[in-house]
């Protein structure tokens, strides 16, 4: 893992966005894997502002996102069908047949983790994985549990989880308690993670992640076995760290 320290979000978000501004300048047609969550609204943003200035084109790229609320439609303002649009796609030239996030309506959840890992390996593989980690390790909605699935699946969201992402909706009985995921495997075959974090309140998982054992107790301690993960994090989500 190469761990990159900032002072700030600020900072951290334009580190994210220069990296993923070059593997789209390498390969122009590159597959991203992506993810929603507050973590990487200001890379967005940054994205954003790079491409108003002429820096990136998303013509030819292609996004995988990680995951999707169970139950909502990519209308409904708090799935992260919507959250990508708003954040993102909305703003800059990709093609939107070009962006997937798992369908939150879909009826048969074994059905829509196959077609989705399928979509994947179709699109030849997810050259860069963007990932935030929750307050309790998970990444993507792989939460903490004593097995983890490897494809992408239906999940369980833990009430940690929820209460977590509450902030988003008018009350907590309006998040939902289930999603589909990305599984481990999806994650793990990324040719490159980038993972990010921001907060005190992440400061014990990013220990756990890079420092602790590999446990599925803690699933971004799986990282550790990925041969290309750059870790960016602000000094308050380092500060547990030793090193
Ligand atoms: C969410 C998402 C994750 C995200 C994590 C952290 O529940 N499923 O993909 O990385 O939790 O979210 P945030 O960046 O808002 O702290």
């Amino acid at each position: 893992m190469r761990l990159i320290i900032t002072k700030n979000y600020d900072e951290l978000s334009k580190k994210a966005a220069e990296i993923i501004a070059e593997t789209i300048k390498e390969k122009p047609n590159a597959v991203l894997g992506l993810a929603t969550g507050s973590s990487p609204v200001g890379l967005y943003k940054e994205l954003i502002k790079m491409h108003k200035d002429g820096e990136v084109d998303f013509s030819k790229v292609t996004t995988v996102n990680l995951d999707e609320y169970v139950g909502l439609s990519g209308e409904h303002p708090q799935s992260y069908r919507y959250f990508m649009n708003e954040n993102l796609f909305n703003h800059v030239n990709i093609d939107k047949n070009n962006t997937y996030v798992p369908n939150g309506l879909a009826e048969d959840a074994e059905e829509e983790g196959r077609r989705y890992d399928a979509k994947i390996e179709e699109l030849g593989g997810t050259d860069l994985q963007l990932l935030g980690i929750g307050n309790n390790g998970h990444i993507a909605f792989n939460e903490p549990a004593e097995e983890l699935v490897f494809g992408t699946h239906l999940t369980d969201l833990t009430e940690e989880t929820i209460k977590a992402n509450s902030r988003f909706f008018a009350s907590i009985k309006d998040v939902p308690t289930q999603a589909f995921s990305m599984g481990i495997g999806g994650i793990m075959k990324a040719k490159k993670i980038l993972l990010i974090a921001s907060g005190e309140e992440k400061a014990e998982a990013v220990k756990g992640m890079i420092e602790g054992n590999i446990t599925t107790k803690l699933p971004g301690s799986l990282l550790q076995l990925h041969h290309d993960v750059i870790v960016i994090v602000d000094e308050a989500a380092a500060k547990l760290l030793s090193k």
